[in-house]
């Protein structure tokens, strides 16, 4: 009853914008879901900056031959036991067409639209997907050559402009 008492006003609201030359969404997320997205948002921003931290400090302090544990192969189990308990799924990127490991390929249509329009100067990709009936934020972030030490193992990173990006933090977190 409620619903369709929405529709109805969004349907009566829509009218003189439509005449106007306007358009207006009468399917759009509530309030409520979007506070969820904005939440979810939010939270991937800070995961970005303690993930890109902890990346950078290790390979500052702790890297110092190509046969050291990469940063980025840590940050790999990381993701991986993140993933397991539930809490979110984290892709490490490549964006440079030479990826070290090829399952760090973008792997379907979200990653790859992600890795073009961060080359294209973006700083955040996002989609809103559906999964099993729960809405989850798809987002993805850049990473440039942070530091002269990546081009260690990654020797093609060199041919990078500054701040281009050569890889991504790719994100799926759930929207409650
Ligand atoms: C000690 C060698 C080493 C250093 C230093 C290093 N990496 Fe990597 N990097 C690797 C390896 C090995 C992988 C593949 C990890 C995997 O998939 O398990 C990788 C993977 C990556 C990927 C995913 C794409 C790919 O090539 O597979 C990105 C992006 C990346 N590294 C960025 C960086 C950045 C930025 C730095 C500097 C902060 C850096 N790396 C420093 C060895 C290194």
């Amino acid at each position: 009853m409620l619903y369709r008492l929405r529709w109805l006003l969004c349907f009566a609201a829509m009218t003189p914008l439509v005449i106007a030359g306007l358009s207006y969404q009468c399917g759009a997320a509530s309030p409520a879901e979007d506070a969820g997205l904005e939440r979810a948002r939010q939270t991937t921003r800070m995961l970005d900056d303690l993930y890109k931290t902890a990346v950078v400090l290790i390979t500052q302090h702790y890297v110092e031959a190509d046969s050291d544990l990469p940063a980025g192969s840590a940050a790999i189990a990381l993701f991986d036991a993140m993933k397991q308990k539930g809490w979110h799924e984290v892709r490490l990127l490549d964006a440079t067409g030479q990826p070290i490991e090829e399952k760090n390929a973008p792997q379907d249509e979200f990653e790859s639209a992600a890795v073009r329009e961060l080359l294209a100067g973006k700083s955040w990709h996002e989609e809103v997907i559906t999964r099993d009936g729960n809405r989850y934020l798809r987002a993805a972030t850049p990473i440039p050559v942070v530091l002269a030490k990546c081009t260690m193992c990654h020797d093609h990173y060199k041919e990078a402009k500054p701040n281009q990006p050569i890889g991504a933090l790719s994100y799926t977190l759930r929207i409650e």
